[in-house]
This record gives structure tokens, sequence and C-alpha cells, in this order.
């Protein structure tokens, strides 16, 4: 296959952005650190542009998406340290399109890591004193600051990736565990578990349904790092739907098809807790691989405890997805570098 999601969804215009398909490697030092059988890592902190992350493969349909609509720049809404306004910028740079960021929270005093790298790519930066991503008035001041670049010439394409953007999101994600599916096949690997870090759950919700559709029996377990397993669920069988239309026929996810699990966001969303740091440790000590203390480190937190307290079968082949995140690290020094 040659990875490019023109050719694994058909019928939906993408652009390509990124280095796919990424790598599926084996790590078993890790393995053997956090007690598992078998151990693959799918790289797609490894997925190209601007330091790339899982938000490439979703770039790659909804900069489509905007180019098909006619417009010169985008807007979307997340947190300070967001890896998707990161891409975002990084990605609009690389098309000449413009890109304005409503960032949530009041402006930091030293703009490192994530937003440091908005500043480089251009984008021209908003912060926005709210915390819940679902919070409506983000919406508003999202709807407002299009407004405003419309009033300025520009012809603005929104991104709100927990409202109208959704099932593109997902979909790129269709085309991510269709691409797992021909590697497990070329690699000859069966695995009964994929684990990943879960905001928006949009990642989670693609691979869940692309994998179910084709058939993998291998489970998806969501680690949530922001928002209630509860408030999850329902959410990812809608936008799963949402992304149904783009697909050919197949089956629609339901709520028993995957796991959402509670437990590992620590003090708070965007704060590391001290499992996240020592599994960003581990990682980094037994396979050279680069977690973040916000996302994928949370995420590693959780398959070890899982691992640990019997919810995940030791004996079982579990594949993590490394979804990038690594400028998170170098925005957390304090929580990372203190110790030896
Ligand atoms: C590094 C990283 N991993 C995982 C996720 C979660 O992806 P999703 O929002 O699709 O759940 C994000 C989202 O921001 C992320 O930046």
């Amino acid at each position: 296959m040659n990875g490019k999601l023109s050719s694994i969804l058909p019928g939906v215009p993408s652009i390509d952005l990124g280095v796919f398909p990424t790598p599926l490697e084996p790590a078993p030092r890790l393995a053997a650190a956090i007690g598992v059988a078998a151990l693959h890592v799918k790289r797609e902190d490894l997925s190209g542009p601007a330091l790339g992350g899982n938000k490439v493969r979703k770039l790659e349909l909804l900069l489509a998406d905007a180019r098909a609509r006619g417009c010169d720049a985008v807007v979307t809404t997340a947190g300070q340290q967001s890896n998707f306004c990161r891409a975002l910028a990084g990605t609009a740079a690389k098309l000449g399109i413009h890109c304005a960021l409503l960032l949530r929270g009041a402006p930091p005093p030293v703009e490192g890591g994530n937003l440091l790298l908005d500043r480089l790519f251009g984008a021209e930066v908003r912060f926005l004193d709210v915390k819940d991503p679902w919070d409506p008035r983000a919406k508003e001041a999202l709807d407002a600051l299009a407004a405003e670049l419309r009033a300025r010439g520009r012809r603005p394409h929104v991104i709100h990736l927990p409202g109208e953007s959704a099932g593109l999101g997902v979909a790129a994600w269709v085309g991510g565990a269709l691409e797992l599916d021909a590697q497990f096949a070329a690699q000859g690997i069966d695995p009964d578990r994929l684990v990943l870090a879960c905001g928006s759950s949009l990642t989670l919700a693609g691979l869940a349904l692309g994998l179910k559709r084709a058939g993998r029996r291998c489970r998806v377990s969501g680690i949530s790092v922001q928002q209630p397993a509860a408030r999850l669920v329902p959410w990812v069988v809608e936008a799963a739907a949402r992304a149904l239309p783009l697909l050919g026929p197949g089956p629609a996810l339901e709520a028993g098809d995957f796991d959402m699990i509670d437990g590992f966001v620590g003090e708070a969303y965007g704060k590391p807790s001290p499992e996240a740091v020592a599994a960003v440790r581990l990682a980094g000590g037994s396979e050279g691989l680069v977690l973040d203390p916000v996302y994928t480190g949370k995420a590693m937190a959780g398959l070890a405890a899982c691992l640990r307290d019997g919810r995940f079968a030791a004996r079982g082949h579990v594949v993590f997805l490394h979804s990038g995140g690594t400028p998170g690290l170098f925005a957390n020094v304090d929580a990372l570098g203190g110790q030896r």
C-alpha cells in the first residue's frame, strides 16, 4: 500500500501532507518493563510536518475541506499547548494559508513548547479565558474571530473539532486503522489490544470504527487524559456516526466496541502527573522513545497500571499509539528536569 489517504479513502478529498504509512515497531524492552508479552508502537510521532503527531492525518482532510470551500484562512480554538494548533499552524504555513488560533487561558509569562512553534509558523494568536473546550463561549469567540478576519478581507474556515469538523477527523483515523490492518497482515501479527491517549477522542473513534470494519478483533482502549469517560463514550459513538457518510458501506460503531478508561488525568488536564513523568522516563530509557507528560505519558502510565492490576492480560499483545506531542516535553521542563 502507498499509505496515502487518497487511496485508502477514495471518495474523500485530501491533501498529501504526512509521511505515511508511519512505522509499526516492536518495543521488547518496554514490553518487559511494563509486564506484557508483546508490545508494538505505532510511530505516529513520525508522521512528518511541523513535528508530526496524530493531527497530521486529520489535517490532510480538514485542510482539503478548507481549500475546497475556497478559504484562504483557518481559525480554531484549543488549549495553549495544543498539538493540534501547532500542527495546523505548521501545515497551513506550508500551504500558504493564514492561521488564526484562539488559545484557552491567560497569556503565559514564557511562550515555550507548542506555543513557541505556533509563533514560529506565523500564526495569529489570541487568548481566551475559558477552561472547558465544550464551553459555548469558545465557539462564540471562534465565530467572532472568523467575522473579524472576514472584515479584513480574508475567507476563513472555522475548524471546530468537538463540533462540525468531527466527522472528517474520525474518517482520517479510519484511514489510520486500515493502514494498521495492512501492517498487521504484512508483519504477520494479530494484536489483541490497541492503547492510546484520548482528548477529543476522534482518533479513538476512527481507529475503533476502522478496525471493526476491517474485521480485526483488536480491542481499542482509550486512556482519557481530559474528560470523564461517561461524557466521552456517547460522544465517540456520535462522532463515529458522523464519519459514516464519508465511508463506504459497513457497520457503525457501538459503545460496547471500545473501552474508555478513567483515572489517569492526574491533578488536571495538561498537568504532568508523577506516573506520567515516570512513564516518559521509562519509555526513553528502555527504547529511546520520546513521550510527553500530557498525552502519551499518561496513556503509557495507564497501560502499565492496567497490566499491573490485571485489567489487561500480561500474556497479551498490545499496540501503543505514539500520537506525538513531543513539544509538550519542552513546555514541562520543571516537571521533568529536576530529578535524576
Ligand atoms: C499528542 C496527542 N496525543 C493524543 C491526543 C488525543 O487525540 P484526540 O483528540 O483525537 O483524542 C492529542 C490531542 O490533542 C495529542 O495532541
